[in-house]
């Protein structure tokens, strides 16, 4: 692990859409990876220069602009799933690499548009749930030789769909299902593999059970919950012998004990290949590990795009065909109510 200070190689870098999101988190992400930040980029001058200020780099209020003026590789985007399609494309057609952030689009068409532009260059979509690191544990133990034998995963998040589902897609609209139901999406797909269908049940307040199918035979439910936040997620990965359990920052691996109904008189057996493992954060030290930008996946992804860059390397985590993958079963989710909608 080291900090952007001490890389000796780095990506000169332009981040397009210092606002909200990108200031609490992206930008705070940067000390950590192997980057020069030469230029910010917003609509918003007064933002775009504030922020320039603090990281002693240029501004712009046009991206194209900042792709003529200044010697970058690697544009970071986080401006919203209305705006990503063409600032993506315009990224890729000067020829630079891109990291953006979820959404990546409003529509499953747009993710292929930028599919044809995108050539040798290396393209992340800031899926944060597929690079959890509660997640890579769950995709370890699902592959894993030991474990493995996938059989159905849940997922619970604070999540509706809108009743009125066509007219978002023709609206392009950038319902809840949308900005936050990447989450869960990311998360299922990521240890479920690709999906074949979905079933969307909901209530009249949007909450219900979205069952989707995957291609490996396992089931996956997302069950679209109301209640307070921010305790708002939690997951559980089902293989025939084990179970995972996912709360919060909170890993579980249920491994059960020997076990004969009716003959077996204590839940202790000897040894320590039974019972379950526990991985859970501490917050009574100042490291990293335990911050957000770590436990979510922040790091991870940015991270994972700019070894990506720096290497040469063709992505196989958070790539485009990944994030089409996401849209058509979130568009499946707009159009089902209560139908089973087929995934080529
Ligand atoms: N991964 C996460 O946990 C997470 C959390 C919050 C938001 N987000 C995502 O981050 C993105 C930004 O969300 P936000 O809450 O920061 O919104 P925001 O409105 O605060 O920020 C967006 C910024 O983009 C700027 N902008 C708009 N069009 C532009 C253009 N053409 N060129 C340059 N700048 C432009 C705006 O002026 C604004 O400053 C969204 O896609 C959102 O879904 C992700």
């Amino acid at each position: 692990m080291s900090y952007q200070r001490e890389f000796e190689k780095r990506v000169n870098v332009g981040i397009i859409g210092v606002g909200s999101h990108c200031y609490r988190n992206i930008l705070p992400v940067m000390n950590f990876l192997p980057v020069r930040i030469k230029a910010v980029c917003d609509i918003n001058e007064d933002l775009a220069k504030l922020t320039a200020l603090q990281y002693g780099c240029s501004y712009y209020r046009n991206s194209k602009d900042m792709y003529e003026k200044e010697d970058i590789q690697a544009v970071f985007i986080c401006v919203g799933p209305q705006f990503h399609p063409k600032l993506v494309i315009e990224a890729l057609d000067a020829g630079l690499h891109v990291w953006v952030e979820k959404p990546i689009a409003t529509r499953a068409y747009e993710v292929e548009e930028m599919l044809s532009h995108r050539r040798d260059r290396i393209v992340v979509v800031g899926l944060k749930k597929s690079f959890m690191p509660a997640t890579q544990k769950a995709i370890e133990v699902v592959n894993s030789p030991k474990y493995g034998n996938l059989r159905s995963i849940l997922g619970v998040y604070h999540m509706t769909i809108p009743e009125n589902g066509q007219q978002e897609l023709d609206n392009k609209g950038t319902p809840n299902w949308l900005r936050n139901g990447v989450h869960p999406l990311a998360f299922l797909m990521a240890v479920g593999g690709r999906v074949s269908s979905v079933t969307a049940h909901t209530n009249s307040f949007g909450n219900g059970a979205f069952i989707m199918q995957f291609a490996n035979g396992a089931i996956g439910n997302l069950h679209m919950s109301s209640g307070p936040q921010p305790n708002m997620e939690n997951y559980g990965v089902y293989g025939d012998k084990w179970q995972m359990e996912i709360n919060d920052t909170k890993v579980t691996l249920h491994r059960g004990i020997p076990f004969n109904y009716s003959k077996t008189t204590s839940y202790i057996p000897e040894g320590d290949d039974s019972g379950a493992v526990v991985w859970n954060t501490s917050n009574c030290l100042a490291t990293l590990e335990n911050k957000a930008l770590f436990t979510q996946g922040f790091y991870n992804e940015t991270m994972y795009f700019c070894e990506c860059v720096l290497q040469g390397k063709k992505p196989d985590k958070g790539t485009l065909e990944f994030a089409l993958d996401m849209m058509k079963v979130y568009e499946a989710g707009l159009a089902s109510k209560g139908k089973t909608i087929y995934i080529d």
